[in-house]
């Protein structure tokens, strides 16, 4: 799969957002070593800690359907009202940064998008320097 194609997984994934707190609409798409792709949204809550962002629903899809293998996700969001055209590239959070660093090495590819044509491509290395990694 391309990473366009990925990018498109991300912007579908974000329709199903739940998030009436932030307005901030996010997606992921997780494509695995298999082949498989999980996408995610982030889902928020009244009392704003259970929030989950959009890279760990995706992640924790695919690991609850036997999935230790990952290569690249996509993400995409922005504010309600600028899902169309977004102004930033959205990178994941800190919380999600240990989550890849549980399951991934530093090769992982984390592509942040703008839109399906306007992306940048980094390395869970440099997104994560210094990490606390798993005991394997
Ligand atoms: N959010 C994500 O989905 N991913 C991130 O990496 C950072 C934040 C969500 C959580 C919350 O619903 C909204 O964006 C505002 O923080």
């Amino acid at each position: 799969m391309s990473d366009k194609e990925l990018i498109q997984e991300a912007i579908k994934a974000r329709e199903m957002s739940y998030s009436p707190y932030s307005d901030y609409k996010v997606g992921a798409a997780l494509l695995c070593k298999s082949g498989e792709v999980f996408r995610g949204c982030n889902i928020e809550s009244a009392t704003y800690s259970p929030t989950n962002c959009a890279e760990r629903t995706a992640f924790f899809k695919a690991i609850s359907e036997g999935e230790r293998e990952f290569e690249t996700i996509a993400i995409i969001g922005g504010k309600d009202n600028e899902t169309t055209d977004e102004k930033t590239y959205f990178y994941p959070c800190g919380v999600c940064r240990q989550v890849m660093t549980e399951f991934c090495g530093g090769d992982f590819r984390i592509i942040t998008a703008k839109s399906e044509d306007d992306f940048i491509v980094s390395t869970l290395a440099e997104l994560m320097p210094h990490s606390i990694v798993p005991k394997k």
